[in-house]
């Protein structure tokens, strides 16, 4: 890293995180917690200033061949800028035809580019890749709900990338082999692991405090020209790879595969590779059927046994997603603040009913749901339960 990256790290940690967070207890203290305009724009200009200035060095300097994980890190806090002076409408995508930000984003563009991601935070700067300082991890704010958010959100992608890579490690073995019920056992662990944390985070989190002052950061903003969607805390391919090695979705699916499509650019790019080889594989749902001659099998019933396990707390974690964490903490509030129209609410931009169909097709086809509309595996997985229930013990 070098002095200039590392000053405006300090400054991202600091005086940045200090300054949002005087801004959202401005914010939230009045009666209309979602109004921005015209509040703390003293602070505002700060955040601006102060920022543009370590960008302005940093591109002055050409930061351009520090090694990979320096200059992700960089364009992480390139990112966090941007995102906070979209958060505070300093900028506003449907406004401008280009971001007003012009030094950070050619910052933004020369790293994302050379990277092989988008130009903006994605959640691995947020959750898998970030860096803790004496105990302290980087945030927007220094609120506690944030605090909690980001770290159960980075247990909730630790335990899927567990589970992801214990399938992964099955695939060569085969569905026959002795040590694959002990790869099936912890892939449904670490669902479970998932689903505790999902649990502990629903209780944890403050509604109010979640709507009105974390989830803003996340919102599409403009880099260059062009408008980038906002981070999720799904932007890493473990769930995905899951999704595929089991084969509850289809990488044939277009539905499927667009969204595949749309994310790529958004993970690391050591996470692509992992996701476009699974996108190739054929899946432990179709092996499993394609050896159903061997259903009288010890072996088979067994690992059949753990496999349907594995897909119904895949399927049960999918379904805590969506009615509990999107709906206590998204649908509810946004209901009752009267903002469902709002356009700034959701981190890829959509209207929250489309997004919310979006996300219930996918849950839909993660639990395995007996829909025809999609391609829902309700039927192999009847079929595969059906073996198990017509045989021997
Ligand atoms: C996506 C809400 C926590 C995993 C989303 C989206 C919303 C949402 C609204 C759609 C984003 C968009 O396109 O605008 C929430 C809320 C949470 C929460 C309110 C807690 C307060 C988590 C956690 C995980 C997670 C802890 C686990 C790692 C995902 C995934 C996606 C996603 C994988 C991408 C869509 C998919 O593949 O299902 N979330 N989320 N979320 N979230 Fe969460």
């Amino acid at each position: 890293m070098t002095p200039n990256a590392a000053t405006f790290d300090q400054w991202i940690r600091g005086p940045f995180r200090d300054i949002n967070s005087e801004l959202e207890a401005l914010y939230f203290a009045q009666p209309n917690r979602a109004n921005v305009a015209g509040v703390g724009d003293a602070l505002k200009q700060v955040l601006l200033a102060e920022g543009r200035e370590h960008i302005a060095a940093l591109l002055a300097e050409g930061n351009t061949d520090e090694g990979f994980d320096a200059n992700f890190d960089l364009l992480g806090n390139v990112g966090f800028y941007m995102a906070a002076c979209r958060r505070h409408e300093l900028t506003e995508p449907s406004r401008e035809t280009r971001s007003p930000l012009t030094e950070a984003s050619a910052l933004a563009m020369q790293l994302g580019a050379s990277l092989g991601t988008v130009p903006r935070f994605a959640s691995a700067h947020l959750e898998t890749h970030n860096r803790a300082v004496n105990g302290v991890f980087k945030s927007f704010t220094d609120l506690e709900d944030e605090i909690t958010f980001i770290a159960y959100n980075t247990r909730g992608a630790f335990g899927y990338i567990r589970a992801a890579e214990a399938l992964l490690h099955l695939l060569p073995l085969g569905i026959s082999h002795p040590v694959a019920a002990d790869l099936l056992r912890q892939a449904k662990a670490s669902l479970e692991d998932v689903h505790r944390y999902n649990g502990e985070l629903f209780e944890a989190l403050d509604v109010e405090r979640f709507f009105y002052c974390v989830r803003p950061y996340y919102k599409p903003h403009r880099v260059g020209l062009r408008e980038y969607r906002g981070a999720n805390a799904g932007d890493f391919a473990g769930i995905n790879v899951i999704d595929l090695l089991l084969g509850l979705c289809r990488a044939d699916d277009p539905y499927y595969s667009q969204i595949l499509v749309d994310k790529f650019l958004f993970m690391r790019p050591d996470d692509q590779l992992v996701l476009r080889d699974c996108m190739r594989r054929r899946s432990l749902l179709d092996a499993f059927l394609d050896e159903q001659g061997s259903s009288e099998s010890p072996w088979y019933r067994h690992n059949l046994q753990l496999f349907l396990e594995v897909c119904e707390a895949h399927g049960r974690t999918a379904l805590q997603h969506h009615e509990q964490l999107v709906e206590k903490f998204i649908v509810k509030p946004a209901d009752e603040g009267d903002l469902v129209e709002d356009k700034g609410l959701t981190a890829s931009g959509p209207p929250l009913p489309v997004l919310l169909k979006a996300l219930k097709t996918l849950c839909d086809l993660r639990a395995g749901a007996e829909r025809d509309d999609i391609p829902s595996r309700y039927r192999e997985l009847a079929t595969l339960r059906s073996l198990l229930a017509g045989g021997h013990d």
